[in-house]
């Protein structure tokens, strides 16, 4: 009889079992949305998407971790543009005056990769919003100094306009923080 029960048991146990794996699944469908809904109060929904979607993480974090995130990825794609200035300055094939704007352009962005934004992120992980602000805004600016000297057709421009836009997709994200969203 006690044997019986336990097969029961068991047997409810196997029968719900595929229910209880699709758990963990009903709470990633959860977090895409807050993926989603984020990234439909920025203003750029499909950069700020596939950075996210990008992330492993980002399916398993809330607004601030969200907010990290972002942060990382300008990070990154400002050091990816920052190699590309180099490359083409490595090459110089270009004209002195290209030469000279791209040399101007490295100059700007060392101490945004080096510096400025590695402190943003630092102070977006302690939480101060303040201060994390404060530094993405400073890159932003000092890569439209870099862009104003570029033409559109160069090839550094790409870099420029996708690190500024994720940029602002951070500063919105933080801005939700500060505002207490989510
Ligand atoms: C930038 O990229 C280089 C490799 O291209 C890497 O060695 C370096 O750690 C990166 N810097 C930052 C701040 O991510």
């Amino acid at each position: 009889m006690r044997l019986r029960t336990t097969l029961n048991n068991l047997h409810l146990i196997l029968l719900l079992l595929p229910f209880l794996s699709l758990l963990p699944l009903l709470h990633s469908s959860s977090d895409r949305n807050l993926v989603e809904q984020t990234c439909h109060l920025t203003p750029f929904y499909d950069i700020c998407l596939s950075a996210l979607r990008s992330s492993p993480t980002s399916a398993t974090s809330d607004l601030h971790g969200l907010a990290q995130i972002i942060a990382g990825s300008v990070l990154q794609n400002a050091n990816q543009t920052l190699s590309q200035i180099q490359q083409l300055l490595d090459r110089s094939t270009a004209d002195p005056k290209t030469e000279q704007s791209l040399a101007y352009c490295a100059e700007l962005y060392i101490p945004v990769v080096k510096y400025t934004l590695p402190q943003a992120i630092d102070a977006l992980r302690r939480g101060r919003l303040g201060f994390a602000v404060y530094g993405i805004s400073d890159a932003v600016d000092e890569i439209g100094g870099c862009q104003k000297l570029l033409s559109l057709e160069s090839p550094v421009s790409e870099g420029n306009k996708l690190v500024t836009s994720l940029a602002t997709v951070a500063l919105a994200i933080i801005k939700l923080l500060q505002k207490g969203f989510f």
